[in-house]
């Protein structure tokens, strides 16, 4: 049986140190966060409605900001993963667009349709020609920390999209006074040095590394389960899959209810202490169709006191159990070349020449 508890074995396959970044995770949040929510940043005079645009590991961040600031956010807000722009975008439009390269197709499509439609946008990358568009143009720019791989950014994305919602008066929530100390105890408890029999992402990973990962999540945590299936994709190279509840009540729960011996699956269950009583009624009903057809499953409850805590919590275990996972399947989490292979074979035809014939 495969060890994850060999410091040697682990370091030999994670070439390009994927594990060393989840060291950095809550000061990386942290520090983006504090420096965008000083940033100055305007919305559009009588802002109409707010979109963040932004692909992959870029585009979760959107996600994540829009499942904790939505409930006070006082337009509507939408996310975007395409390269088509809604209708509603224009003068009185804030867009976001986020890409980490700063150089991705889709993302730098709706920043120029956008501006061309005279909507606001703030531009947040590492670089690239996103910034350059932002700056050239006199649009806001939100620089982030440079040298990562896009996804392994994401504590820094995700810090900076939450401070430029506050600093544009989109949201009001922050960091408490004790975030970091707790998500430090948390952090402890899953990093390599914990062995296999008491370290839970260790035990999680070992679990689902052979099967078909599938993730439930509500509210702000249905963004992490999002983020779960995506860094099995990419850390661990396996197929997973993602819902939300309440909406994966109404037809996915049909297909677990008929499910045999468990049908090579397993269910990771992200749950919160508090969720509304409608909510945990519905985890526990699923529970009960999954036990009855052998489903393999877990639950992890978050236990920071705030919904934001309870979000990086999540996210930081999840991101544990992708990395443990794609040791115990023997490869190296940081490598994506198919997706660089594929915006290759796009910066040499699709949209391409005309973003940067647009950008000249
Ligand atoms: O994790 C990845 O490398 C991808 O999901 C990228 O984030 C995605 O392709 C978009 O690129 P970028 O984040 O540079 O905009």
């Amino acid at each position: 049986m495969k060890t994850l508890d060999d410091a040697s074995r682990t370091k030999r396959l994670d070439s390009q140190g994927m594990l060393g970044v989840l060291d950095g995770y809550v000061d990386g949040f942290l520090q983006a966060y504090r420096a965008a929510s000083h940033a100055r940043l305007a919305a559009p005079a009588g802002l109409g409605n707010v979109l963040i645009c932004g692909m992959g590991g870029s585009g979760i961040g959107g996600n994540l900001v829009a499942g904790l600031i939505r409930p006070e956010c006082p337009v509507p807000l939408t996310i975007l993963k395409d390269y088509q722009v809604p209708g509603a975008v224009g003068p009185k439009s804030l867009v976001i667009a986020v890409s980490y390269s700063g150089n991705t197709e889709e993302t730098l499509t709706v920043a120029l349709e956008a501006r061309a439609r005279g909507a606001t946008l703030v531009g947040v990358s590492s670089g690239g020609q996103l910034m350059k568009l932002a700056k050239e143009r006199g649009s806001a720019y939100l620089p982030v920390e440079a040298g990562f791989a896009p996804r392994a950014a994401l504590p820094h994305l995700f810090g900076t999209l939450l401070g430029a919602a506050n600093a544009l008066r989109l949201a009001t929530l922050a960091p408490d006074a004790g975030l970091a100390s707790h998500l430090r105890r948390v952090h402890a408890g899953l990093k390599p040095d914990v062995p296999e029999r008491s370290n839970p992402a260790k035990q999680w990973a070992r679990e689902l590394h052979v099967r078909l990962p599938v993730w439930y999540g509500a509210g702000p945590l249905a963004p992490v389960a999002l983020r779960a299936r995506c860094q099995l994709n990419e850390n661990a190279k396996m197929i997973s899959r993602n819902d939300e509840l309440p909406e994966a009540n109404h037809n996915e729960l049909v297909a677990w209810n008929s499910v045999k011996r468990g049908g090579g699956y397993f269910v990771g269950l992200l749950r919160q202490p508090d969720e509304p009583k409608e909510i945990a009624r519905r985890f526990e009903f699923v529970e009960t169709v999954l036990a009855r057809r052998k489903v393999p499953r877990r639950t992890f409850t978050a236990t920071a006191p705030t919904p934001l805590g309870r979000v990086l919590e999540t996210l930081l275990f999840v991101d544990y159990v992708s990395v443990y996972a794609a040791f115990l399947r023997g490869v190296d989490p940081t490598p994506v070349d198919v997706i660089g292979a594929l915006k290759d074979v796009l910066g040499k035809s699709g949209r391409a020449p005309e973003i940067r014939k647009r950008l000249r």
